[in-house]
Protein backbone atom coordinates (compact mmCIF):
# COMPACT_ATOMS: atom_id res chain seq x y z
CA UNK A 1 0.00 0.00 0.00
CA UNK A 2 1.41 3.33 -1.18
CA UNK A 3 1.43 5.84 1.26
CA UNK A 4 0.03 9.65 1.37
CA UNK A 5 2.01 12.03 -1.03
CA UNK A 6 2.61 14.16 2.18
CA UNK A 7 4.40 11.05 3.66
CA UNK A 8 6.79 10.47 0.95
CA UNK A 9 6.90 14.53 0.82
CA UNK A 10 8.36 15.02 3.87
CA UNK A 11 10.56 11.61 3.71
CA UNK A 12 12.25 12.66 0.72
CA UNK A 13 12.49 16.51 1.71
CA UNK A 14 14.88 14.92 4.36
CA UNK A 15 16.88 12.97 2.78
CA UNK A 16 20.56 13.84 2.93
CA UNK A 17 23.51 14.45 0.32
CA UNK A 18 25.47 11.37 0.52
CA UNK A 19 26.95 10.36 -2.49
CA UNK A 20 29.69 12.83 -3.80
CA UNK A 21 29.91 12.03 -7.56
CA UNK A 22 29.28 13.62 -10.57
CA UNK A 23 25.84 11.39 -12.09
CA UNK A 24 23.90 11.55 -15.34
CA UNK A 25 20.59 9.97 -15.70
CA UNK A 26 18.56 9.40 -18.72
CA UNK A 27 14.90 8.90 -19.24
CA UNK A 28 12.70 8.60 -21.83
CA UNK A 29 8.95 9.71 -20.77
CA UNK A 30 5.54 9.88 -23.85
CA UNK A 31 3.50 12.56 -24.89
CA UNK A 32 -0.41 11.84 -23.82
CA UNK A 33 -3.26 12.32 -25.25
CA UNK A 34 -6.35 13.01 -23.50
CA UNK A 35 -10.20 12.38 -23.84
CA UNK A 36 -10.88 13.69 -21.00
CA UNK A 37 -9.77 17.85 -20.84
CA UNK A 38 -8.08 19.47 -18.23
CA UNK A 39 -9.12 23.12 -18.98
CA UNK A 40 -8.30 25.30 -16.11
CA UNK A 41 -6.11 25.49 -13.00
CA UNK A 42 -5.98 26.45 -9.39
CA UNK A 43 -2.75 28.21 -7.52
CA UNK A 44 -0.17 25.29 -7.45
CA UNK A 45 -1.05 23.58 -10.45
CA UNK A 46 -3.79 22.07 -9.58
CA UNK A 47 -7.27 21.07 -11.88
CA UNK A 48 -10.59 22.54 -11.78
CA UNK A 49 -11.67 19.35 -13.10
CA UNK A 50 -10.32 15.55 -13.74
CA UNK A 51 -9.03 14.44 -16.76
CA UNK A 52 -8.02 11.51 -18.46
CA UNK A 53 -5.62 10.23 -20.96
CA UNK A 54 -3.88 7.77 -22.75
CA UNK A 55 0.13 7.62 -23.15
CA UNK A 56 1.60 7.38 -26.80
CA UNK A 57 4.28 5.42 -27.95
CA UNK A 58 6.28 6.83 -30.61
CA UNK A 59 6.46 10.76 -29.38
CA UNK A 60 8.50 10.60 -26.57
CA UNK A 61 11.38 13.37 -24.94
CA UNK A 62 14.44 11.91 -24.22
CA UNK A 63 16.44 13.96 -21.27
CA UNK A 64 19.45 13.52 -19.68
CA UNK A 65 20.06 14.88 -16.53
CA UNK A 66 23.92 15.91 -15.48
CA UNK A 67 24.83 17.05 -11.95
CA UNK A 68 28.22 18.18 -10.96
CA UNK A 69 29.13 19.07 -7.65
CA UNK A 70 31.74 21.61 -6.48
CA UNK A 71 30.81 23.40 -9.44
CA UNK A 72 31.45 27.16 -9.40
CA UNK A 73 28.19 27.96 -11.22
CA UNK A 74 25.30 26.45 -8.90
CA UNK A 75 21.98 25.63 -10.17
CA UNK A 76 20.28 24.87 -13.41
CA UNK A 77 23.08 25.86 -16.13
CA UNK A 78 22.15 25.28 -19.17
CA UNK A 79 20.15 23.51 -22.02
CA UNK A 80 21.35 21.62 -24.74
CA UNK A 81 24.59 22.71 -24.16
CA UNK A 82 23.35 26.52 -24.52
CA UNK A 83 23.30 28.73 -21.22
CA UNK A 84 20.98 31.12 -22.97
CA UNK A 85 18.53 28.30 -24.55
CA UNK A 86 14.58 29.80 -24.79
CA UNK A 87 13.27 26.78 -22.60
CA UNK A 88 15.15 27.56 -19.68
CA UNK A 89 12.69 30.50 -18.58
CA UNK A 90 10.13 27.71 -18.74
CA UNK A 91 12.40 25.22 -16.89
CA UNK A 92 13.78 27.84 -14.36
CA UNK A 93 10.98 28.29 -11.81
CA UNK A 94 10.26 24.89 -11.92
CA UNK A 95 13.56 23.50 -10.87
CA UNK A 96 13.30 26.53 -8.26
CA UNK A 97 10.08 24.36 -7.24
CA UNK A 98 12.11 20.73 -7.26
CA UNK A 99 14.46 22.17 -5.02
CA UNK A 100 12.41 23.60 -2.33
CA UNK A 101 10.96 19.98 -2.41
CA UNK A 102 14.31 18.15 -2.56
CA UNK A 103 16.78 20.65 -1.02
CA UNK A 104 19.91 17.78 -1.17
CA UNK A 105 19.65 19.27 -4.67
CA UNK A 106 20.53 22.48 -4.14
CA UNK A 107 24.42 23.33 -4.51
CA UNK A 108 24.54 21.41 -7.78
CA UNK A 109 25.33 22.41 -11.08
CA UNK A 110 22.81 20.69 -13.40
CA UNK A 111 23.00 20.43 -17.22
CA UNK A 112 19.84 19.34 -19.30
CA UNK A 113 20.25 17.45 -22.82
CA UNK A 114 17.01 16.79 -24.31
CA UNK A 115 15.15 15.43 -27.57
CA UNK A 116 12.24 14.85 -28.90
CA UNK A 117 11.00 11.93 -31.38
CA UNK A 118 8.54 14.48 -33.16
CA UNK A 119 8.98 18.16 -34.45
CA UNK A 120 7.59 20.84 -32.97
CA UNK A 121 4.28 22.23 -34.16
CA UNK A 122 3.24 18.76 -34.32
CA UNK A 123 -0.09 18.95 -32.49
CA UNK A 124 1.97 16.97 -29.84
CA UNK A 125 2.48 17.97 -25.93
CA UNK A 126 5.91 18.09 -25.49
CA UNK A 127 5.78 20.05 -22.16
CA UNK A 128 4.05 16.87 -21.01
CA UNK A 129 6.66 14.10 -22.45
CA UNK A 130 9.52 17.00 -21.64
CA UNK A 131 8.29 17.80 -17.83
CA UNK A 132 7.94 13.56 -17.24
CA UNK A 133 11.40 12.82 -18.44
CA UNK A 134 12.95 15.85 -16.25
CA UNK A 135 10.91 14.77 -12.89
CA UNK A 136 11.47 11.15 -13.41
CA UNK A 137 15.34 12.18 -14.00
CA UNK A 138 15.39 14.37 -10.92
CA UNK A 139 13.70 12.13 -8.35
CA UNK A 140 15.89 9.52 -9.70
CA UNK A 141 18.90 12.02 -9.39
CA UNK A 142 17.89 12.24 -5.58
CA UNK A 143 17.76 8.56 -5.22
CA UNK A 144 20.94 8.11 -6.43
CA UNK A 145 22.73 11.22 -4.17
CA UNK A 146 20.73 10.35 -1.20
CA UNK A 147 21.62 6.39 -1.60
CA UNK A 148 17.73 6.31 -0.57
CA UNK A 149 15.00 4.50 -2.53
CA UNK A 150 11.01 4.19 -2.51
CA UNK A 151 9.06 1.98 -3.17
CA UNK A 152 7.98 1.52 -6.86
CA UNK A 153 4.41 2.92 -6.78
CA UNK A 154 5.99 5.80 -4.30
CA UNK A 155 8.48 6.68 -7.06
CA UNK A 156 5.93 7.21 -9.78
CA UNK A 157 2.93 8.72 -7.66
CA UNK A 158 6.03 11.62 -6.20
CA UNK A 159 7.73 11.50 -9.88
CA UNK A 160 4.06 12.61 -10.90
CA UNK A 161 4.10 15.06 -8.48
CA UNK A 162 6.90 16.39 -9.43
CA UNK A 163 6.04 16.90 -13.15
CA UNK A 164 2.71 18.25 -12.43
CA UNK A 165 4.49 21.49 -10.76
CA UNK A 166 6.37 21.74 -14.58
CA UNK A 167 3.11 21.24 -17.10
CA UNK A 168 -0.24 19.62 -16.01
CA UNK A 169 -0.56 17.42 -18.03
CA UNK A 170 2.84 15.76 -17.82
CA UNK A 171 1.45 14.03 -14.61
CA UNK A 172 0.09 11.85 -16.58
CA UNK A 173 2.68 10.71 -18.66
CA UNK A 174 4.57 9.09 -15.74
CA UNK A 175 2.40 5.95 -16.11
CA UNK A 176 1.92 3.72 -19.18
CA UNK A 177 -1.45 3.63 -20.86
CA UNK A 178 -4.76 5.07 -19.25
CA UNK A 179 -4.52 7.10 -16.53
CA UNK A 180 -6.64 9.93 -14.70
CA UNK A 181 -5.80 13.30 -13.03
CA UNK A 182 -7.32 15.04 -10.56
CA UNK A 183 -9.55 13.91 -7.51
CA UNK A 184 -13.09 12.35 -8.43
CA UNK A 185 -15.21 9.47 -6.30
CA UNK A 186 -15.06 7.34 -9.77
CA UNK A 187 -11.45 6.60 -9.35
CA UNK A 188 -10.37 5.63 -5.62
CA UNK A 189 -6.64 7.10 -4.88
CA UNK A 190 -7.50 9.45 -7.58
CA UNK A 191 -5.81 12.81 -6.42
CA UNK A 192 -5.24 16.83 -8.02
CA UNK A 193 -1.97 15.81 -6.70
CA UNK A 194 -0.64 13.34 -9.02
CA UNK A 195 -2.12 11.19 -11.64
CA UNK A 196 -3.09 7.55 -11.18
CA UNK A 197 -2.82 4.35 -13.14
CA UNK A 198 -5.94 3.36 -14.16
CA UNK A 199 -4.81 0.11 -16.77
CA UNK A 200 -6.60 -2.79 -14.36
CA UNK A 201 -10.22 -0.52 -15.33
CA UNK A 202 -9.65 -0.59 -18.99
CA UNK A 203 -11.54 -3.22 -21.46
CA UNK A 204 -8.83 -5.06 -23.16
CA UNK A 205 -10.00 -3.76 -26.63
CA UNK A 206 -8.98 -0.65 -25.25
CA UNK A 207 -5.48 -1.10 -24.10
CA UNK A 208 -3.92 -0.73 -27.81
CA UNK A 209 -5.67 2.44 -28.94
CA UNK A 210 -3.93 4.09 -31.91
CA UNK A 211 -3.53 7.56 -32.64
CA UNK A 212 -3.37 8.97 -36.06
CA UNK A 213 -2.54 12.83 -35.87
CA UNK A 214 -3.76 14.98 -38.88
CA UNK A 215 -1.67 17.24 -38.99
CA UNK A 216 -3.90 20.44 -40.66
CA UNK A 217 -1.64 22.78 -39.90
CA UNK A 218 1.86 23.31 -37.92
CA UNK A 219 1.73 27.52 -37.49
CA UNK A 220 2.47 29.09 -33.92
CA UNK A 221 -0.83 28.46 -31.97
CA UNK A 222 -2.32 31.64 -31.27
CA UNK A 223 -3.09 30.21 -27.40
CA UNK A 224 -0.97 29.06 -25.33
CA UNK A 225 -2.44 26.30 -23.11
CA UNK A 226 -1.14 28.77 -20.18
CA UNK A 227 -2.86 31.35 -21.58
CA UNK A 228 -5.80 29.28 -22.05
CA UNK A 229 -6.19 27.76 -18.93
CA UNK A 230 -5.96 31.25 -17.33
CA UNK A 231 -8.97 32.58 -19.51
CA UNK A 232 -11.23 29.58 -17.58
CA UNK A 233 -10.42 31.71 -14.22
CA UNK A 234 -13.15 34.41 -15.68
CA UNK A 235 -15.43 32.27 -17.91
CA UNK A 236 -18.76 32.69 -17.76
CA UNK A 237 -19.52 29.19 -18.25
CA UNK A 238 -16.69 27.74 -15.92
CA UNK A 239 -19.11 25.95 -13.45
CA UNK A 240 -20.96 24.61 -15.82
CA UNK A 241 -17.48 23.54 -17.48
CA UNK A 242 -16.47 21.84 -13.90
CA UNK A 243 -19.82 19.90 -13.73
CA UNK A 244 -19.91 18.61 -17.17
CA UNK A 245 -15.89 17.03 -17.03
CA UNK A 246 -17.34 15.76 -13.73
CA UNK A 247 -20.35 13.76 -15.07
CA UNK A 248 -17.96 12.97 -18.14
CA UNK A 249 -15.87 11.29 -16.21
CA UNK A 250 -18.11 8.72 -14.84
CA UNK A 251 -19.72 8.16 -18.19
CA UNK A 252 -15.70 7.26 -19.73
CA UNK A 253 -15.23 4.90 -16.66
CA UNK A 254 -18.24 3.09 -17.79
CA UNK A 255 -17.41 3.08 -21.55
CA UNK A 256 -14.50 1.97 -21.10
CA UNK A 257 -14.97 -0.43 -18.67
CA UNK A 258 -17.21 -2.50 -20.83
CA UNK A 259 -15.32 -1.94 -23.88
CA UNK A 260 -18.38 0.51 -25.79
CA UNK A 261 -16.43 2.26 -28.32
CA UNK A 262 -19.82 3.97 -29.59
CA UNK A 263 -20.06 5.53 -26.37
CA UNK A 264 -16.57 6.67 -25.95
CA UNK A 265 -16.61 8.20 -29.40
CA UNK A 266 -19.75 10.25 -28.31
CA UNK A 267 -18.24 11.21 -25.19
CA UNK A 268 -14.60 11.53 -26.53
CA UNK A 269 -15.93 14.02 -29.13
CA UNK A 270 -17.74 15.80 -26.97
CA UNK A 271 -15.37 17.10 -24.66
CA UNK A 272 -13.30 17.86 -27.75
CA UNK A 273 -15.65 20.30 -28.97
CA UNK A 274 -16.52 21.65 -25.29
CA UNK A 275 -12.48 22.79 -25.48
CA UNK A 276 -12.81 24.26 -28.42
CA UNK A 277 -16.08 26.01 -27.69
CA UNK A 278 -14.80 27.40 -24.40
CA UNK A 279 -11.51 28.73 -26.63
CA UNK A 280 -13.74 30.16 -28.49
CA UNK A 281 -16.44 31.53 -26.08
CA UNK A 282 -13.32 33.09 -23.79
CA UNK A 283 -12.54 36.39 -23.50
CA UNK A 284 -10.42 37.32 -26.91
CA UNK A 285 -12.80 34.84 -28.40
CA UNK A 286 -9.68 32.54 -30.04
CA UNK A 287 -10.75 29.99 -32.79
CA UNK A 288 -8.05 27.45 -33.27
CA UNK A 289 -9.66 25.07 -35.74
CA UNK A 290 -9.15 25.66 -39.63
CA UNK A 291 -11.39 24.81 -42.26
CA UNK A 292 -9.57 21.73 -43.03
CA UNK A 293 -10.24 20.55 -39.35
CA UNK A 294 -13.79 20.70 -39.54
CA UNK A 295 -14.30 18.77 -42.80
CA UNK A 296 -11.97 16.14 -41.15
CA UNK A 297 -14.65 16.01 -38.41
CA UNK A 298 -17.63 16.15 -41.12
CA UNK A 299 -15.59 13.17 -43.08
CA UNK A 300 -15.10 11.28 -39.42
CA UNK A 301 -18.04 10.93 -38.42
CA UNK A 302 -19.87 10.12 -41.53
CA UNK A 303 -17.11 6.90 -42.03
CA UNK A 304 -18.51 6.13 -38.24
CA UNK A 305 -21.98 6.46 -39.34
CA UNK A 306 -20.93 3.81 -42.29
CA UNK A 307 -19.28 1.53 -39.68
CA UNK A 308 -16.32 2.68 -39.14
CA UNK A 309 -15.12 2.36 -35.34
CA UNK A 310 -13.20 6.09 -35.61
CA UNK A 311 -13.53 8.83 -33.63
CA UNK A 312 -11.82 12.05 -32.89
CA UNK A 313 -10.36 14.46 -30.09
CA UNK A 314 -8.44 17.45 -30.76
CA UNK A 315 -6.21 19.74 -28.17
CA UNK A 316 -5.50 23.01 -28.43
CA UNK A 317 -4.64 23.35 -31.74
CA UNK A 318 -6.28 22.53 -34.87
CA UNK A 319 -4.89 19.27 -35.34
CA UNK A 320 -7.42 16.35 -35.62
CA UNK A 321 -6.63 13.32 -33.33
CA UNK A 322 -8.15 9.93 -35.20
CA UNK A 323 -8.74 6.81 -32.11
CA UNK A 324 -9.46 3.52 -33.50
CA UNK A 325 -8.65 0.34 -32.16
CA UNK A 326 -5.43 -1.86 -33.17
CA UNK A 327 -7.93 -4.50 -34.15
CA UNK A 328 -9.31 -2.25 -37.55
CA UNK A 329 -5.80 -0.48 -37.60
CA UNK A 330 -5.88 -1.64 -41.47
CA UNK A 331 -8.98 -0.72 -42.84
CA UNK A 332 -8.61 2.92 -41.06
CA UNK A 333 -5.31 3.50 -42.56
CA UNK A 334 -6.89 2.86 -45.99
CA UNK A 335 -9.43 5.78 -44.98
CA UNK A 336 -6.93 7.96 -43.85
CA UNK A 337 -5.11 7.20 -47.09
CA UNK A 338 -7.81 7.46 -49.35
CA UNK A 339 -10.05 9.90 -47.32
CA UNK A 340 -8.32 11.73 -44.94
CA UNK A 341 -4.84 12.96 -45.98
CA UNK A 342 -5.68 15.13 -49.01
CA UNK A 343 -6.89 17.51 -46.23
CA UNK A 344 -3.43 17.82 -44.48
CA UNK A 345 -1.01 20.04 -46.10
CA UNK A 346 1.68 17.31 -47.40
CA UNK A 347 -0.11 14.37 -46.52
CA UNK A 348 1.08 14.90 -43.26
CA UNK A 349 0.16 12.05 -40.62
CA UNK A 350 1.94 10.74 -37.74
CA UNK A 351 0.88 7.19 -36.56
CA UNK A 352 1.19 6.20 -32.97
CA UNK A 353 -0.49 4.19 -30.36
CA UNK A 354 -1.37 3.63 -26.59
CA UNK A 355 1.98 3.35 -25.32
CA UNK A 356 4.14 0.78 -22.58
CA UNK A 357 4.90 4.47 -20.41
CA UNK A 358 8.39 6.03 -19.43
CA UNK A 359 11.62 3.97 -19.64
CA UNK A 360 15.43 4.73 -17.61
CA UNK A 361 17.58 4.02 -20.65
CA UNK A 362 21.28 3.35 -20.12
CA UNK A 363 23.79 5.69 -20.88
CA UNK A 364 25.58 5.69 -24.03
CA UNK A 365 29.43 5.96 -23.67
O1 LIG B 1 -0.55 20.66 -19.36
P1 LIG B 1 -0.95 21.87 -20.11
O2 LIG B 1 -0.91 23.09 -19.26
O3 LIG B 1 -0.16 22.04 -21.40
O4 LIG B 1 -2.49 21.73 -20.54
C1 LIG B 1 -2.98 20.74 -21.39
C2 LIG B 1 -4.32 21.10 -21.89
C3 LIG B 1 -4.91 20.17 -22.94
O5 LIG B 1 -3.90 19.55 -23.71
C4 LIG B 1 -5.78 21.00 -23.88
C5 LIG B 1 -5.82 19.13 -22.33
C6 LIG B 1 -5.17 18.00 -21.56
O6 LIG B 1 -5.78 17.53 -20.61
O7 LIG B 1 -4.07 17.55 -21.96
Amino acid sequence: MSREIAEIRNEVKAWPLVLREDQRITYRSPSNIALLKYWGKRPGQLPVNPSLSFSLTKAFTETTLIAVQNAPQKGLYDLNEDPDHPFLIKIRPFWEKVQQEIPLLTGLRISILTQNSFPHGAGIASSASGFSALALAILDLAQTLSKRQLARAEFLKYASNLARMGSGSAARSIYPGFTVWGATPVYTGSSDLFASDINHQIHPDFTHLQNAILLVSAREKSLSSSGGHALMNSHPYAEGRILQAQNHLLQFHNALTEGDLQKLAVLSEAEALSLHALIMSSAGGTILLEPSSLALIQRIRSARKSGLPVFFTIDAGPNIHLIYPESTKDAVRDFIRNGLSDLCPENQVIYDSCGPGPEKLTELP
